[in-house]
């Protein structure tokens, strides 16, 4: 009997200023943010080795980025794998804001 592999599940975890992507109940990965009055700044995304390559990163992203617009935010992209991958999803053109050198120094105080 075949068996159908499980449905990655992104939640928002606010307290921890992240989403994160689970795989049968199992954290494989979270992309990082920090907000600045209605920006969402992400600055990291990663997913564990044992995830990689599975197209998890992108639908973690696909998801958060779709949160931030049901949230009327909007995205500034300083992660390189966000910056990418908004490259490839113009659909969320209109809520991208450019990472500035006023943003980064606000970042950087922000996470010490
Ligand atoms: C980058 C990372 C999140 C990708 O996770 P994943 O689930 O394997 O990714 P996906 O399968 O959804 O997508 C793979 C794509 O990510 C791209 N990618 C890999 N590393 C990248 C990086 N550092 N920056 C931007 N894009 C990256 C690949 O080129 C690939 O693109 P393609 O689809 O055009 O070939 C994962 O490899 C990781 O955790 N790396 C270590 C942390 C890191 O470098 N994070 C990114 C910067 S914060």
């Amino acid at each position: 009997m075949s068996q159908s592999s499980p449905v990655p599940v992104v939640e928002r975890v606010d307290a921890r200023n992240r989403y994160e992507i689970l795989v049968d109940g199992e954290r494989a990965g979270l992309t990082a943010y920090r907000d600045r009055g209605e920006q969402r700044v992400f600055y990291h995304t990663e997913i564990d080795d044992a995830f990689a390559g599975q197209g998890l990163a992108s639908r973690l992203v696909q998801e958060a980025l779709t949160d931030v617009r049901d949230s009327g935010k909007r995205i500034v992209p300083v992660c390189p794998y966000v910056a990418k991958f908004l490259q490839r999803h113009e659909e969320f053109a209109d809520l991208v804001d450019a990472v500035t050198p006023d943003v980064l120094r606000w970042l950087d105080s922000r996470l010490g």
